[in-house]
């Protein structure tokens, strides 16, 4: 792209302010400035940049039901219920029918941590970061099924970097590196309140990651679909940074997707109160579909059935395995894998063009665009809900402090451990800090049977490990 080419395009789309200061600018930061423009998805722009600050989206009550849900209780354990399925997972992990997806892409603002996010120390005894949990738990699969999984990190342009360097100074946590596979995502500029697209200098635009909801567009891009297709890998386990305590691979979980023929499954859990800030899963007419907690009304929030139970009680617990052939043909459409797009009202620092100068915002002054991952649910084929136990799978990790924060997810992670002791055998004193790597035991069963065979000291903090 040229200048001529970026000045025409930008007059038909009324952004011509991007070249204001083209002329002060040196030779690379007019490369630099092209190559924003160049690389920003017009056509999405133009449309967003018509619609009213907000979007419109008044949901209508009337037409939302409950969705279906393949729920676990807490007599049984979900081996139990769910035997044949844990088989058919099994042995599709076996069959080197698995691959682990990671969104790690995001910016991570609340948290207010400086490098990526999955170099976050989080693990409660040897402080292990996030990525290097998540490592192992692929590693104890990868052993326990004699599989060696292909493991996709989405990355942005504003960590990829760095996220390839400390993997690489770990030495990729003992995993193989060819089978460890990074891939960018795309960003898209933030727009102000009238539909202009915002400059973060007076050669850049404004840009930002364009959503978890990139990620099939952006695999697609990097060639891992087709490798996927290649090697026969059927399915994709898709699963965010920031939740540790997640069972990442779930041969169940996979199990169920493949009996049910389902394209998209997804774990859900129960809500912890009305107003738990999660998205709740609804059938609308006759598509299952997720409505952001900062979009669900208040009467749907608190709405019970006749049992007193909340009627939209189902979490969502960002944690999906899907069809790498429903992937192929997602991405494939072409509009942006024909997602919407979601407006989120931010604080967003600018180059203010008229006074020549950088503006750090008091207040929310931008509408950043994202595509979310689950609105692609209501276009798989026997879309699919699975319920696990919050206890044992969900400790978030979005906040500094606070609710879903480090400390909330150690306490959690610790929580969890500690269960998993008692059942074998092994209570701990209240105050004792404890870590279980899943090299150790992937699950409680595997706990006890190691335990069977070895002492431990239960008045120290508790580290078991490889
Ligand atoms: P969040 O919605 O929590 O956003 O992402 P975030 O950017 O990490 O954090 P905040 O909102 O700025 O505090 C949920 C998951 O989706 C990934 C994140 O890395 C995280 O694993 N994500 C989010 C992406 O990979 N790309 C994105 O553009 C957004």
């Amino acid at each position: 792209m040229d200048h001529a080419s970026a000045q025409s395009l930008l007059q038909t789309h009324g952004q011509l302010h991007l070249l204001k200061y083209w002329a002060d600018l040196s030779a690379p930061q007019q490369e630099e400035l092209l190559a924003d423009i160049q690389q920003t998805d017009w056509v999405v722009i133009a449309d967003q940049a018509r619609k009213s600050p907000t979007g419109e989206s008044p949901l209508n009550a009337a037409r939302f039901s409950e969705p279906p849900v393949c729920t676990c209780s807490t007599e049984n354990e979900p081996a139990s219920l769910y035997a044949e399925e844990l088989k058919i997972g099994e042995d599709l992990l076996r069959a080197g029918k698995v691959a682990a997806l990671t969104v790690a892409g995001g910016q991570g603002t609340r948290l207010g941590f400086s490098g990526p996010k999955g170099t976050f120390p989080i693990s409660p005894v040897k402080n292990k970061t996030l990525f290097a949990l998540f490592a192992e738990y692929l590693a104890a699969i990868n052993y326990r099924y004699g599989c060696s999984l292909r493991w996709y990190i989405m990355t942005s342009p504003e960590n990829h970097h760095d996220t390839r360097t400390f993997f690489e100074q770990h030495h990729y946590f003992g995993l193989q590196r060819e089978r460890v596979c990074f891939f960018q995502q795309g960003t898209l500029p933030a727009l102000d309140m009238h539909g202009r697209v915002l400059m973060a200098e007076r050669h850049r635009l404004a840009m930002s990651p364009d959503g978890h909801g990139g990620t099939l567009r952006a695999l697609r891009a990097a060639g891992g679909l087709e490798q996927l297709h290649q090697e026969n890998v059927e399915y994709l386990s898709y699963f965010q940074i920031d939740n540790p305590m997640l069972q990442l691979i779930d041969p169940i979980f996979i199990g169920l997707v493949a009996r049910r023929q389902s394209e998209f499954g997804s774990k859900v859990m129960r809500k912890a109160h009305d107003f738990e800030r999660v998205g709740v899963f609804v059938k609308n007419n006759d598509h299952i579909t997720v409505i952001e907690y900062s979009d669900l009304p208040a009467h749907l929030a608190t709405e019970r059935k006749s049992t007193g139970e909340r009627l939209f009680d189902f979490a969502n617990v960002a944690a999906h395995v899907f069809t790498v052939s429903f992937a192929q043909r997602l991405s494939e459409h072409a509009d942006p894998s024909g997602l919407p797009w979601h407006r989120a009202v931010k604080k967003i620092p600018y180059w203010d063009i008229e006074q020549n100068r950088k503006v750090f915002p008091p207040q929310p002054n931008a509408i950043k665009l994202e595509q979310f991952i689950f609105d692609a649910i209501p276009l798989a084929k026997n879309p699919l809900l699975f319920e696990i136990r919050r206890e044992e799978e969900f400790a978030p990790v979005k906040n500094a402090e606070g609710i879903d924060s480090p400390a909330t997810a150690k306490a959690f992670m610790i929580g969890k451990w500690r269960r998993w002791l008692a059942q074998a055998g092994k209570t701990l004193p209240e105050i004792q800090r404890v870590e279980i790597s899943p090299i150790f035991a992937l699950d409680p069963q595997e706990l006890q049977r190691k335990l069977d065979h070895q002492e431990i000291d239960l008045t120290k903090p508790i580290y078991l490990g490889p």
